[in-house]
C-alpha cells in the first residue's frame, strides 16, 4: 500500500504560470500527440486559462511546488452529439510516479468546488476506461453514447456530496 502524498497544494494555472508547458506537455502527449499536430493545439486554448476569469479553468496540484497533476473546467469537450451540456471537467491527468496516491480525486474534489463556487449546478466529464474511478468519487452515468465513440457521460452536481 502507498502512502498518500500529504500538504498536495491545488492552485489555478494562472497564478503559477511558469507551469503552463509542463500542463501543455502532459496533455498534448496522453492525447493529441499525432501526426501533423503540434504542442500549440493544446497551448492555444490552453492560454486562456492564464487569464484568470475563472472559467475556462486550470487546477494544478503541486507538491513541494513541484506539479503532479492537472485537470480543466471547459465550456465543451467536443461531444458534438450534447452541445447543450455545459461545464466539463477534461483532461485529468497524475504524472505516472505520483499516481495511485490520491492525488486525482483531489483534483476532481477541487475543481468540483471551484465549479460550485462559479454557481453551476451541473458538471459533466467523458470517461473512457474509467468509469468506476468516478463513480467512487460520487459521480453517476448520465447516458452512454454507442457508435464510434463508444463513451460513457458521467455527471455530478458540484457542492453536493
Ligand atoms: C486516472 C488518473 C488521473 C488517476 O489518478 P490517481 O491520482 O492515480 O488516482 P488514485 O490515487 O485514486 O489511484 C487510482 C488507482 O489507484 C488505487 N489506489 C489509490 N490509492 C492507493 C493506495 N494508497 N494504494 C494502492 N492503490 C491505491 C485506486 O484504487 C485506483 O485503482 P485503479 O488504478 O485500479 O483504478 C491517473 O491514473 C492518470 O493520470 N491517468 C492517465 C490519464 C487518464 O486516464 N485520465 C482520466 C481520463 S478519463
Amino acid at each position: 500500500m502507498l502512502a498518500g502524498i500529504e500538504n498536495i497544494t491545488i492552485k489555478h494555472l494562472h497564478e503559477v504560470p511558469e507551469h503552463f508547458d509542463t500542463v501543455a506537455n502532459w496533455i498534448y502527449n496522453q492525447w493529441w500527440k499525432k501526426p501533423g499536430n503540434t504542442e500549440e493545439v493544446v497551448k492555444a486554448p490552453l492560454r486562456e486559462h492564464l487569464q484568470g476569469k475563472g472559467f475556462p479553468a486550470t487546477l494544478i496540484a503541486l507538491d513541494k511546488g513541484v506539479p503532479v497533476g492537472s485537470v480543466l473546467l471547459l465550456e465543451s469537450d467536443g461531444v458534438d452529439e450534447l452541445p447543450e451540456l455545459t461545464p466539463w471537467l477534461a483532461a485529468l491527468y497524475v504524472a505516472p510516479q505520483y499516481r495511485r496516491q490520491g492525488v486525482g480525486p483531489q483534483l476532481v474534489q477541487a475543481l468540483e468546488q471551484h465549479a460550485a463556487q462559479l454557481g453551476f449546478g451541473q458538471l459533466y466529464l467523458v470517461a473512457t476506461d474509467r468509469v468506476d474511478f468516478y463513480l467512487d468519487l460520487g459521480w453517476q452515468v448520465h447516458l452512454k453514447l454507442v457508435g464510434n465513440t463508444g463513451i460513457t457521460i458521467m455527471q455530478k452536481s458540484p457542492g453536493r456530496p
